[in-house]
């Protein structure tokens, strides 16, 4: 295994070798009062990350056990679900939410476009929903959905829940669950965070714990119950199921990378290397999914140019040590996608780009060498 390769794909992300070793830290008990302090902070520092005071959860599972979480708890058989699609995986709340007997409605816009709060309001006027589904990034096309304004339209609806999908952007674009009046809050470990795939982790308000008291079916899953895992995050010296020790030693020593950094400065490094990484591809004639408006500082989903082949232009980013993703579902290979976030630094950016570059020409495209990589330095030059 090739342990220098550049991962640049959304997620899993390149880890910190201070969290990496964290990870090979021998596993204590865990209901030890040593563990339990280390759960505490990760869980005390998460808070801080979700910008909440409500109650959060980090559990063994990926993101999607984070999405599943949050529909299981407060959707019931019979429910009317609202799922703002923008991508690919804005559908597995559709998906979920069938599972767990709601009825869907589908608001779906296309790949590369975002979902607009008069689209949501008008919805919302019309019927009444149990519950509002948003994906904030949408790593299918790099979309970033304004998750603050569709939360303001959501609020004026006091008894419907608001639940975001934040996998491809907590830690490195802005989520305030309390100020935004997000209801669930869904992300996982391997992305902006910095740790590797294997936690859920869920912020949780006040008013989906109250429910929890009243609601009238009981809950679709055991494992993903919040009332069991409640217990546990608030004492975990507490037992339900056993905690994945070493991932939580991760997870602190990653968010205690993250708060030292400062979550202000953090969103900007990741905005100026979405910025760098965009004008590059802009110089290089290339197009993204995304319309600039909407583009994320997170994801970013770029169609090739004409008569490149994916899988060889991947293999020959992966000679250069540089590994990028694949498009989804109908844009398979069409293009490829790449994470700037995380751990992203100018020196990840530009060697990226370079990449591109080299890769492009060898695939017998007439890339300008350079012209890439001089455009993103203009806009990283002033960045320190
Ligand atoms: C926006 C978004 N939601 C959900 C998921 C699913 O997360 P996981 O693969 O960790 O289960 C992903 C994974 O890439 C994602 O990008």
């Amino acid at each position: 295994m090739i342990e220098r390769e550049l991962l640049m794909i959304p997620g899993p992300t390149n880890v910190d070798p201070r969290v990496l070793r964290a990870l090979c830290r021998p596993p204590l008990s865990h209901v030890s009062i040593e563990f339990a302090e280390i759960f505490k902070n990760a869980l005390s520092n998460l808070k801080q990350v979700f910008m909440t005071n409500g109650e959060v959860f980090a559990i063994a599972g990926s993101g999607t056990l984070a999405l599943e979480m949050a529909i299981a708890n407060v959707v019931e058989p019979g429910d009317k679900v609202l799922n703002c699609v923008s991508g690919y995986f804005g559908h597995y709340f559709v998906e979920i939410s069938k599972v767990f007997g709601a009825v869907p409605s589908v608001l779906e816009v296309s790949w590369g476009s975002s979902i607009k709060p008069e689209m949501v309001e008008d919805a919302l006027r019309k019927d009444n929903y149990k519950a509002v589904t948003v994906t904030h990034v949408e790593t299918s096309t790099g979309v970033a959905n304004p998750i603050k304004e569709i939360g303001e339209v959501v609020k004026k609806y006091g008894d419907t829940f608001y639940i975001v999908d934040t996998v491809a952007s907590l830690g490195g674009m802005e989520v305030r669950v309390d100020d935004w009046g997000i209801d669930i809050c869904a992300s996982g470990s391997q992305k902006c965070i910095g740790v590797p795939p294997g936690l859920a982790l869920i912020a949780v308000g006040r008013k989906t714990l109250e429910y929890l008291d009243r609601r009238k079916s009981t809950i679709g899953t055991w494992y993903g119950s919040f009332k069991n895992w409640l217990p546990i995050m608030r004492d975990p010296t507490k037992y339900f199921a056993t905690p994945a020790v070493n991932m939580i030693y991760a997870l602190d020593e990653s968010l205690k990378l993250i708060l030292d950094e400062g979550l202000e400065d953090r969103f900007k490094r990741h905005r100026v290397m979405a910025e760098a990484f965009r004008a590059a591809i802009t110089a290089l004639g290339l197009r993204l999914v995304a319309e600039e408006r909407y583009a994320s500082d997170t994801v970013s989903a770029v169609y090739y140019p004409e008569n490149v082949d994916d899988g060889k232009f991947r293999s020959e980013m992966k000679k250069c040590g540089i590994i990028v993703a694949g498009m989804l579902g109908p844009l398979r290979g069409k293009g490829f996608r790449v994470g700037h976030m995380g751990n992203v630094n100018q020196n990840d950016i530009l060697s990226m780009i370079t990449a591109i570059e080299t890769s492009l020409r060898k695939l017998g495209h007439s890339t300008e060498l350079g012209r890439g990589v001089a455009a993103a330095q203009e806009k990283l030059v002033n960045f320190t």
